[in-house]
Formats: C-alpha cells, sequence, structure tokens
C-alpha cells in the first residue's frame, strides 16, 4: 500500500491558491473543501474557483463537498473543473448511487465522505460503485481541530472489506491529521491522508509532506 498525502488548501492563504498549489509539488492530491455554510456552518469556494485552479497546477484535484444537495452540483466538479476525484457527503446525497455513476461518467473517480458519528454498515453495499472513501476525523466544517481516534474502527472495518475483496476503495481520512496521528491512521488501514494545518502551517511545506509520507509508511 503506497500512502498518498494530500495536502488541504483550508490552511492555506485563499489569496494565493496557486502559490499554495505550487508549495506542494510532492503531493500525490490536493484537497480542496467546498464549503456551502449549509452542510456545515462554513463557506469557502465553489466550482469557478476550482475550475481557475484546475487551471493553475497539474497536480489532481481532490474536491471535498461539504454542501447540501450533492447530486445536482457534484458532477460539476468532474465535468467542469476537471476534477480528479469528487467526494460527496452520505449525510446529503439523495441519490449516492446515481451521483457515483455520474462522477464515473464524467471521467473522475467518485467518493463517498461519512462524518464522524455517521456508521458504515448503512453504506457498505453502495460503496461497491465508489472508488474512495473518506472518514472524517474530525466534525467536518473547520481546520485545525483535534483528531478523533474513536473513528478509527470504521477505517478498519473498511480496510477489512477490500482486503476481503468485496470492496476496492481508497480509504482517505481527514481532520487533525499530523506528525502525531498519521501512524494510528495508517495502521488501522487508511492510504490517503489529508492534511491541512501539519502541512501548510509548517515552515517548509513540502518537506512537510515528504514527512508525513515516510511516517505512513512505517505502518505498512
Ligand atoms: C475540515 C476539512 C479538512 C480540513 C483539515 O472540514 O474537511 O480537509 O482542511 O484540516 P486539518 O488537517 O488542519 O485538520
Ligand atoms: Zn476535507
Amino acid at each position: 500500500m503506497q500512502p498518498r498525502i494530500a495536502p488541504s488548501l483550508l490552511s492555506a492563504d485563499f489569496a494565493r491558491l496557486a502559490e499554495a498549489a505550487a508549495a506542494v509539488p510532492s503531493s500525490d492530491w490536493l484537497h480542496v473543501d467546498v464549503m456551502d455554510n449549509h452542510f456545515v456552518p462554513n463557506l469557502t469556494i465553489g466550482l469557478p474557483v476550482v475550475q481557475a485552479l484546475r487551471a493553475s497546477t497539474d497536480l489532481p484535484l481532490d474536491c471535498h463537498l461539504m454542501i447540501d444537495d450533492p447530486d445536482r452540483w457534484a458532477p460539476p466538479y468532474a465535468e467542469e473543473a476537471g476534477a480528479h476525484n469528487v467526494t460527496v457527503h452520505a449525510e446529503a446525497a439523495a441519490d449516492p448511487v446515481m451521483i457515483a455513476r455520474d462522477l464515473r461518467a464524467a471521467g473522475a473517480l467518485a467518493g463517498l465522505a461519512i462524518k464522524p458519528g455517521t456508521p458504515l454498515e448503512p453504506y457498505l453495499e453502495l460503496l461497491r460503485g465508489y472508488d474512495t472513501l473518506l472518514v472524517m476525523t474530525v466534525e467536518p466544517g473547520f481546520g485545525g481541530q483535534e483528531f478523533i481516534a474513536g473513528v478509527l474502527p470504521k477505517v478498519r472495518e473498511a480496510r477489512r472489506r477490500v482486503e476481503s475483496g468485496h470492496l476496492t476503495l481508497a480509504i482517505e481520512v481527514d481532520g487533525g491529521i499530523n506528525a502525531d496521528t498519521i501512524l494510528a491512521a495508517a495502521e488501522a488501514g487508511a492510504d490517503v491522508f489529508v492534511a491541512g494545518s501539519a502541512v501548510y502551517h509548517a515552515d517548509d511545506p513540502d518537506r512537510a509532506v515528504g514527512e508525513l509520507r515516510e511516517l505512513a509508511r512505517k505502518a505498512s
């Protein structure tokens, strides 16, 4: 398992997004947090900004949509913004099976996210139609929060389903990932690690990416 690191632009300078992307050339994915002030109590950026970002970096964009009505709003991130992966929240999706089909038809990977309090069990069957599972390790909405280790059993269960061949998924963790917590998440079976403050508040963001990847590698 090759760990992948996805710096979250939420902790970068929003007036300098292209520079923030350029500051982490060794990243695997660039994580973009889209928030609508309805699904979460915070507002960030939307499609036009992601389109502009697409034109400013070659890094694969990992769009995490913390928005209501992703059935309507998710496909354009693949179709019009060229996102590599588009993740919608299970709690907000009306027809997650159809969303995954739409995203894949547009050439993107389809991702499903669950909040810390949302169980994995009800989604196991429909995850067969998905490429990534994002397990939130903080309540969605803000960077810089403390990692919730209590969600790791869901990561373990997802990894078990992947190992047994029931699911083919990248397992992504998002929230509070840093040098102190990444090992536990990797040992539980995560293979994509979103890190906002641990990367962008570091003196050398790209070095932080490499250090996090090394730590995650130790688990495998
Ligand atoms: C929170 C976002 C995260 C956030 C993580 O709702 O989904 O991607 O940027 O930030 P850190 O790594 O600082 O917890
Ligand atoms: Zn995120």
